[in-house]
């Protein structure tokens, strides 16, 4: 991100190199990544490319076996998932940790309750908790009649905006959304990008992990593409359209994957039938066609 005289702005968190072995599985190799205040950045990749441990680094979980890991411009390392809250790093993880039967404004101060009164006179303080959760939600754009209606009646889509509306009102700077979108309809997708964007609207530093293209481009300000725990690409919206970035994800594992298989099945069947010349063509033209051209490392050329 550049200023307007030129200068580059810092990135908000920043890792650099970062790797993860799980014994002999390499599940991240020098992955750098930068996030800005105001921009979503979407995390693309297909399963098993290492989108949830490169989180699980940022918000505390693992610890990285390599690399450093930089937040507001200082080196530090995370202890812990509550060490990274405090910082202002939050996680909306895909299964909410939500009560389906409490209401909406219980569920959002699930854990941190306001309290009015005094020593025995201590009690939670519900009429502030419904208000502060009807103010952030409207503040998201969202108009919630009644607080007092439990979380279960609301649609997946709200039910995500309701933890994004949490994590904004107990002070995250950045927050990251692992794959809110994966298990909603068109609609409720749409409803919960609207929120992503308010959230960058609000100055946060957001983090969007998807494997869907097609919610990644609309709302995202920079792509990074992961691949068997290497960053494969790693574009600013102006660089690449959402066909380059399909490509990049469909024309990766699932057709190199489909190109063996062809091959491995021609080979089983040669000589034998003679589709298996044609099944050789097939793949070969295939292979041709994957993904939008590597170079010797593997990684994706700038388009
Ligand atoms: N706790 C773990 N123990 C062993 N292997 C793991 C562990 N977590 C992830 N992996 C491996 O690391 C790789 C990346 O996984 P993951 O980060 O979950 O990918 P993604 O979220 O992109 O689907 C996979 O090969 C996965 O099997
Ligand atoms: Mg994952």
């Amino acid at each position: 991100m550049e200023d307007s005289d030129g200068t580059a702005a810092s990135p908000l968190l920043e890792v650099r190199n970062v790797s993860k072995y799980f014994g002999n599985v390499v599940a991240l190799k020098d992955v750098s990544l930068r996030v800005f205040a105001g921009e979503v950045t979407c995390l693309l990749g297909d399963n098993g490319a290492g989108k949830s441990t490169l989180i699980k680094i940022l918000c505390g979980v693992h610890t990285a076996d390599g690399g450093s890991y930089l937040f507001e411009g200082q080196e530090l390392s995370l202890t812990s998932p509550r060490d990274a809250l405090q910082r202002g790093i939050a996680t909306v993880y895909q299964d909410l940790a939500m009560i389906p039967l409490m209401s909406i404004w219980r569920n959002f101060f699930l854990g941190s309750e306001p309290t009015t009164g005094w020593g025995p006179f201590r009690r939670f303080d519900s009429k502030l908790a419904a208000r502060v959760t009807r103010d952030e939600m409207a503040r998201m754009g969202i108009d919630v009649r009644d607080p007092d209606q439990p979380v279960g009646t609301l649609s997946g889509g709200e039910r995500q905006s309701v933890a994004i509306a949490r994590a904004i009102h107990f002070g995250a700077k950045v927050v990251i959304l692992d794959e809110p979108t994966a298990s909603l309809g068109v609609k409720q997708a749409g409803v919960v990008l609207r929120y992503v964007v308010q959230a960058k609207a609000q100055g946060l530093g957001v983090i969007f992990i998807t494997h869907n293209p097609h919610h990644a481009y609309p709302v995202g300000d920079h792509f990074v593409v992961l691949r068997r725990g290497r960053v494969y690409g790693d574009y600013r919206k102006d660089e690449i359209d959402v066909e380059q970035l399909v490509q990049m994800m469909a024309g990766g594992e699932d057709l190199e994957q489909l190109v063996h298989e062809l091959e491995r099945l021609a080979d089983d069947v040669e000589g034998a039938q003679p589709a298996a010349g044609d099944l050789a063509d097939v793949a070969h033209t295939m292979s041709d066609e994957v993904g939008p051209g590597e170079d010797g490392d593997g990684h994706a050329r700038r388009v």
